[in-house]
């Protein structure tokens, strides 16, 4: 008998399967990788390969954020610990924990922890750390309550209209400067007029033009 479809066309079902199922794979693939939390903000909270507690360290044993961190004020970026400035410590406490076994291991091979990200602003967007730190803004306004947390998580969307908000008015979120790392700091009944006073003083004018943040 006499064949409708040629023989290539056996092949046509598998060929569509195949098709499909790698399609599918790249769509599955695509919202998961652009749909997880890193990409969605706020709530972001990854487990970190050493079990470091803020709690502990920076509220029970009150270590300011600048004992680690510090670089916050002088750079773009606040720098994440050096092994060894945990080891400052951990060289005499605790030197038989199991936790703190890739310590000794990153201290030993020579190779930092390999802590990950939780907060991260697209390439396009300039933010600096020192910048804010210096014209008054506390962590706690941007990060929460950090000393508070077993594991960091990500507070603030990190997004446009955030930064925007503030920017067009920073006022109510400015303070001292020597509170920037005081979790507890309240502002003071005279709070507007400490405001414009240090608006003033320090010639405050965060950007809302677009260059400001995408140079
Ligand atoms: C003893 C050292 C130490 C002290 C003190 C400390 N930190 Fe950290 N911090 C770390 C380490 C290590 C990490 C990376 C692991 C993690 O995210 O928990 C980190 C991560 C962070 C992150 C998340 C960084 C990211 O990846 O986005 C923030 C925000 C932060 N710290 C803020 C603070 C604030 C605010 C304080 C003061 C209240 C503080 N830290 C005190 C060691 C410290
Ligand atoms: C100023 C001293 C000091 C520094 C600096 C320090 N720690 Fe600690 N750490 C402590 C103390 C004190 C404890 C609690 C000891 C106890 O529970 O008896 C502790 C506990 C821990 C624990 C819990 C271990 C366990 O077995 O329960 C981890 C994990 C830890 N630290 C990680 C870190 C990391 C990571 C860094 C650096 C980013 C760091 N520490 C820096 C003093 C310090
Ligand atoms: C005006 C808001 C703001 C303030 C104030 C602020 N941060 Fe951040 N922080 C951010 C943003 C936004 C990022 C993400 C930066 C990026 O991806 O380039 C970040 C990231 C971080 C990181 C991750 C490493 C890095 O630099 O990207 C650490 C650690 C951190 N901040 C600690 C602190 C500490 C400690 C303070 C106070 C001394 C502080 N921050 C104050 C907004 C702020
Ligand atoms: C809680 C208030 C607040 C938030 C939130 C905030 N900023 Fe700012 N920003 C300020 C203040 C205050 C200044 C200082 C302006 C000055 O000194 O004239 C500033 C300055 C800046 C500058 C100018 C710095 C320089 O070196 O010229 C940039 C860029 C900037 N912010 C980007 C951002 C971005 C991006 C975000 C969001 C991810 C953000 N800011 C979130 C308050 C804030
Ligand atoms: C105060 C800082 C700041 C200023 C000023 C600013 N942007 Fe942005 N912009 C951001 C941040 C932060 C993001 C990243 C938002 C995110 O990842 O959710 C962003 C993202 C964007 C995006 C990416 C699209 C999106 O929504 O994710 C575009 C386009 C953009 N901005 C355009 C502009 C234009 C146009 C202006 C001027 C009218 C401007 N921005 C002013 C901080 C700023």
């Amino acid at each position: 008998m006499a064949q409708i479809f040629p023989r290539w066309t056996n092949k046509t079902p598998r060929v569509i399967l195949i098709t499909a199922v790698t399609a599918f794979a790249a769509i599955v693939a695509f919202f998961w990788y652009f749909g997880s939390p890193k990409y969605t903000d706020a709530g972001y909270r990854p487990v970190q390969p050493v079990p470091y507690s803020h709690k502990l360290h920076a509220g029970d044993l009150e270590l300011d954020c600048r004992y680690c961190h510090w670089a916050v004020e002088i750079s773009e970026s606040a720098n994440v610990p050096s092994t060894q400035i945990c080891m400052n410590c951990h060289s005499l406490i605790l030197t038989e924990s199991e936790k703190l076994m890739p310590l000794r291991e990153s201290i030993g091979n020579n190779v930092p922890v390999q802590w990950i990200r939780v907060h991260m602003l697209p390439d396009y967007v300039y933010f600096d750390h020192g910048a804010h730190l210096n014209a008054g803004v506390g962590c706690v306004t941007c990060h929460g309550n950090v000393a508070e947390m077993e594991i960091v998580s990500q507070i603030s969307p990190l997004s446009m209209s955030w930064c925007l908000e503030c920017h067009r008015n920073p006022a109510p979120n400015l303070r001292p400067v020597d509170q920037i790392t005081n979790m507890n700091w309240q502002p003071p009944e005279d709070q507007k007029s400490f405001a414009e006073q240090v608006l003033k003083e320090k010639n405050i004018y965060p950007p809302v033009a677009c260059s400001g943040c995408h140079r």
